[in-house]
């Protein structure tokens, strides 16, 4: 076994009230001693013996970020989509049919390597675990190929054959939702750990949504719906009745969303990069918090409607625009995205959780969301191992 501790630690977030102060469980001036194989061994004051060492020079670590919500994996480019919608164009669903197109001519080598260096770039924005979906291939071999480059990048891969109707099905939906909830689930099923639905006026309505929630659930699959993204719909009250680990967008909530969510384990995942995006108001995080609902925050990163991993960003917007604290959001990137996951070993440095931290180029985390826009993250730590050091942060 081989151990890594980060010393002079000024403040160490681990998200276990009963570990620090405060509503993160804040521990000052301290060492955390990670391990390969066992993950969070210690948090002592400095001088614990390890293999290998990092000086934290006072600055401060968190768990590192939990993404669960992007779709890595695709070919092309929609930037002129992005530039149009800032000249006032919608956002419209049927975008994804371009990238489907993309995606489809690529071979799998450059397909594979596309997605590698997307997973790199959310690393260094402090990622460290993710969920990745398929969905821009929507035939049979194609999202089983998706489904395996994405089962390559995290445990957490998501099958999301119903993203949109494939165009050779347009005029027969039916046999579409046929094929996803059949063939082309059967192809996928092996390499993935959840199904997910896009619910939503021009993708899938909520009786389409329901057969492809229940098939998936058949096959063993967790369950997680894109619901009310674009409009106040059944997607959340969907999501909930059928026990889906989490809804993801709820940019538009009604009370009875808010109902059904507060007494349930769906987490709310919100997707402020996508509302800046696509030019979608935010949701209203507060409200959904003081309904006692559970929340996480994600960076949906796709070609479409948010290319971005950019997490710190996302903490930004829902501090300045969505009435959540600084400590809510940071808890929503972290262990909210664990809890939408339905993991308790990621978002927490406590016993029992992954060696996954990151260590800031700043004293506080808050710096992330005060230093607009800086990449601060000066080393990331996945399973107790270095696997990104900023070489311009101070040593
Ligand atoms: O989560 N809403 C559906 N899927 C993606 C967008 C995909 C695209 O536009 O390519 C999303 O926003």
């Amino acid at each position: 076994m081989s151990t890594l501790a980060i010393d002079n630690i000024g403040v160490l977030i681990t998200n276990e009230q009963e570990l620090g102060d405060g509503p993160l469980g804040a521990r000052r001036n301290v060492s955390l001693v990670l391990d390969e194989r066992d993950g969070v061994l210690a948090i002592e004051p400095p001088g614990a013996i390890a293999d290998e060492r990092i000086d934290a020079g006072g600055r401060c670590v968190i768990p590192g970020f939990v993404d669960s919500h992007t779709h890595l994996v695709f070919a092309g480019d929609r930037a002129e989509e992005f530039t149009a919608r800032m000249a006032g164009a919608p956002y419209r669903a049927g975008g994804i049919a371009a990238t489907v197109e993309a995606t489809r001519a690529a071979d799998t080598a450059s397909l594979r390597s596309l997605a590698a260096a997307r997973r790199h770039a959310a690393l260094r924005a402090g990622v460290t675990h993710v969920e990745v979906k398929s969905g821009y291939a929507l035939d049979v071999d194609g999202e089983a190929r998706l489904c395996a480059l994405a089962s390559e990048l995290t445990e957490d891969a998501t099958y999301l054959g119903a993203h949109l109707l494939a165009p050779e099905y347009r005029d027969r939906p039916e046999e579409y939702v046929a094929l996803v909830c059949g063939e082309m689930l059967q192809a996928c099923r092996a390499s993935v750990r959840w199904i997910d639905v896009f619910c939503e006026e021009g993708a899938f309505d909520v009786e389409q949504s329901r057969a492809v929630l229940s098939a998936g659930r058949d096959a063993g699959l967790g369950l997680r719906v894109h619901a009310n993204q674009l409009r106040a719909g059944d997607g959340v009250r969907l999501a909930v009745e059928m026990g889906a680990a989490s809804a993801d967008h709820c940019t538009y909530l009604t009370d009875a969303d808010l109902d059904a969510l507060s007494g349930s384990d769906t987490v709310a995942t919100f997707l402020p990069l996508t509302d800046f995006s696509t030019r979608q108001p935010y949701p209203n995080a507060r409200r959904a918090i003081d309904a006692g609902v559970s929340v996480a925050l994600a960076t949906n990163t796709n070609p479409g409607s948010s290319y971005s991993s950019a997490m710190s960003l996302a903490l930004a917007l829902a501090v300045r625009d969505m009435g959540m604290t600084f400590e809510e959001a940071l808890a929503a990137a972290t262990i909210g995205g664990a809890r939408a996951l339905r993991r308790t070993d990621v978002g927490r440095l406590g016993p029992g959780a992954r060696a996954d931290a990151i260590l800031l180029d700043a004293p506080t985390p808050s710096h992330l969301v005060y230093r607009l826009g800086m990449p601060l993250v000066a080393a990331a730590v996945s399973g107790g191992v270095v696997v990104y050091r900023d070489p311009d942060a101070r040593d």
